[in-house]
């Protein structure tokens, strides 16, 4: 169901009141032909309220003819922002970037955020911003979580389905995604709720079993039958199951990279608005599947790219797959127990 622009406006309101915006702050709302109109007009309409000085940025759309599906972050790489000097010019001396395009896993955000301006994502639709504006208690647990992630030196996760993973961490920093950003520099996706981080290079063993109900994202697709990843030295060597293993290994062959079958980002959800069951409901290309990574109690993994997190892996595929029913321990501390967030890894 759609929201109202007032609905939306207070939505943007809190999002940027969180974020940290004062009367003469310089925003740039960055923007493609895919961009939904009621997400910008509200968005200009709030920093307008709040006096912030707004400059609407509009790039045109790339990689939809290699990329295989309509999915945002389907295909990573080059950006609608590569080589354009005077646009990033503008991002760069800018306060705050409102991404209402999707600039992700690029080498010019990197640029960007390293000036100190902050960046905050938001392509979900309307209703589904709404429903998951983030709050303060959002970000408490959210760090809470991070902070417990950081110092751990090994993750392991188990479930009655079959999975048996061990990651030793330490390489790469615990990151908090709460939804707005309220430090220089800092990069967050409004809606989400999770903490991750990226198991040490080459170290990962075990597999990954996904049940009947798990998710592939961008497939945007339940799991029908069990999918077994074998994970060796932080690489999945093999794919096996029915018929969703094959469309997994079809998808990723396609892009004819070793590295994308890299253990990327690991961690679990923490947002209490965010539900498993919503991808059922929804148009596939409606959205980017939000929901399905940040539902509370989730273990979400990735293959693909770490150079989000300072590592040198790029590569164009990235598959985020988040699993049900999982015990997810730190240290042997558990902090997700059979797909329930433990009181103390919550930090409520
Ligand atoms: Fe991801």
């Amino acid at each position: 169901m759609a929201v109202t622009d007032y609905q939306l406006i207070q939505a943007w309101t809190q999002v940027l009141t969180l974020s940290k915006v004062q009367p003469g702050n310089v925003v740039s709302i960055l923007t493609s032909d895919y961009t939904h109109p009621q997400t910008l007009r509200t968005a200009q309409t709030a920093l307008a309220a709040m006096g912030a000085i707004a400059t609407q940025i509009l790039l045109p759309p790339v990689n939809g003819e290699k990329s295989h599906s309509r999915d945002l972050v389907s295909y990573l790489g080059v950006t609608p922002l590569s080589g354009n000097r005077a646009a990033i010019a503008a991002l760069k001396a800018s306060d705050l970037v409102l991404d209402l395009m999707t600039l992700l896993f690029s080498p010019e955000q990197h640029e960007i955020l390293a000036h100190g301006t902050r960046i905050l994502l938001a392509v979900e639709p309307p209703e589904v911003l709404c429903r998951m504006v983030p709050t303060l208690q959002d970000k408490d647990r959210v760090v809470a979580a991070t902070r417990r992630l950081q110092q751990a030196k090994v993750m392991r996760v188990e479930s009655a389905a079959g999975t048996m993973l061990e990651c030793p961490l330490g390489e790469f920093p615990a990151i908090s995604e709460y939804g707005f950003v309220d430090e220089p520099g800092r990069w967050d996706h409004w809606p989400s709720g999770f903490t991750l981080t990226w198991p040490n290079e080459l170290q990962s063993q075990g597999r990954i079993v996904l049940d009947k109900g798990d998710i592939l994202l961008p497939q945007k697709h339940y799991v029908s039958e069990p999918i077994t990843i074998t994970v060796e030295n932080g690489y999945a060597t093999r794919i096996e199951g029915g018929v969703d293993a094959d469309l997994l290994n079809d998808y990723m062959e396609a892009f004819d990279d070793p590295e994308a079958y890299a253990l990327a980002h690991i961690g679990w959800g923490l947002q209490p608005r965010a539900r498993w069951s919503t991808l059922g409901l929804y148009d596939r290309e409606a959205h980017i599947g939000m929901d399905a990574r940040a539902f509370e109690g989730n273990f979400l993994f990735s293959l693909g790219p770490n150079n989000e997190a300072g590592g040198n892996r790029t590569t164009a595929c990235h598959i985020d797959i988040p699993l049900r029913h999982c015990t997810v321990s730190l240290d042997g501390e558990v902090v997700v127990e059979r797909g329930r967030v433990v009181d103390a890894a919550r930090g409520a």
